[in-house]
């Protein structure tokens, strides 16, 4: 398996999407960071880090993360290195849709069990955990099999994000391609991971994408999943582990093998795999990692 890593990569890219042509690679549509200071969920347990994400310049960065026309980043990475990087195993060419491949471990989680005669015609429900601007959500809306979708992020400006592109901000005419009838059958709402409401239900699939190693108590979190997740349900947990002590005390950091310990006995592990990711942070910075991915069924 391949460790995980985050690269900040500089590329020289000489293709700006029209969106950045007319208002300039910085500027941001986005939530101001004014409007995003509000009150916090009742349980906020979230360190500095989180204002980060609650400034317009991160509803920017993850807006064209989870919302560009493949084309648009694609066209501005043309001269990355991807054929290095394929020698060393990750093909970043997928990068460019890590929202749609991770709901697609999760949909490929549930496939046996939706095809089972049992199961057929039941609710499928799911919970995307730190869901950001919505675009996994989305992809997971898409799929049609999930009739409840519920995203849940601690940032007030993502989640006003998601709402927008709910109500089709990001569209074709900037250069995004959000599915805003897809985003019309999720709810999004602030909460914290770490103290998740206690009547939030349960869920079949639950996802948290790059989450853990933003969170203050990652071991809460994990403890938490064995009580929202179905029996017979998957949770699907990606990660760079990439830790801070800005968003993690360093007593709370977790390898894999860690993070499998808490989960078991409640939940077996089913698969593994690596997802790469690219976030531009600006026309011609763009931050490269590869998640693990493992899949948990909760028995
Ligand atoms: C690295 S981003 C990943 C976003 C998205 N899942 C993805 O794959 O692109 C981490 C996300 O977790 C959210 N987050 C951080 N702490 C949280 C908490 N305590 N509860 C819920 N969400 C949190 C952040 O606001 C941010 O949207």
């Amino acid at each position: 398996m391949l460790r995980a890593f985050i690269a900040g990569v500089a590329c020289a890219a000489a293709v700006f999407s029209a969106r950045d042509r007319r208002r300039g690679a910085h500027e941001s549509r986005g939530a101001r960071a004014d409007d995003a200071r509000g009150a916090a969920p009742a349980a906020s347990t979230t360190r500095t880090g989180q204002a980060l994400y609650d400034s317009a310049k991160a509803v920017d960065e993850y807006v064209t993360f989870h919302y560009s026309a493949r084309s648009t980043i694609a066209g501005a990475l043309r001269t990355f290195p991807y054929e290095d990087m394929v020698r060393e195993g990750v093909d970043v060419r997928s990068a460019l849709g890590f929202v749609e491949a991770c709901a697609r471990v999760v949909v490929e989680a549930m496939e046996a069990r939706l095809a089972s005669s049992a199961a057929a015609g039941t609710m499928t429900s799911a919970l995307d955990v730190g869901c950001a601007v919505g675009g996994t959500s989305a992809a997971l809306a898409k799929h049609g099999r999930f009739t409840r979708v519920v995203g849940v992020d601690y940032s007030r400006a993502f989640v006003d994000a998601a709402k927008r592109a709910q109500s089709g901000a990001f569209d074709a005419r900037d250069g995004y391609e959000a599915d805003a009838d897809a985003l019309s059958r999720c709810v999004f709402e602030r909460g914290d991971a770490c103290a998740l409401r206690e009547d939030i239900g349960t869920f079949d699939a639950v996802i948290a994408a790059n989450l853990l190693c933003r969170l203050p108590d990652p071991e809460a979190f994990l403890r938490a999943c064995v009580n929202i997740t179905n029996v017979g349900g998957a949770l699907v947990l990606a990660s760079p582990y990439s830790w801070l002590e800005e968003w993690t005390p360093r007593d709370r950091w977790l390898d894999f093998p860690a993070v499998r310990a808490i989960l078991e006995p409640a939940f077996v592990l089913e698969r593994e795999c690596d997802l790469p990711f690219i976030i531009r942070e600006h026309a011609r910075k763009f931050q490269l990692g590869v998640s693990h991915v493992a899949v948990f069924r909760r028995v």
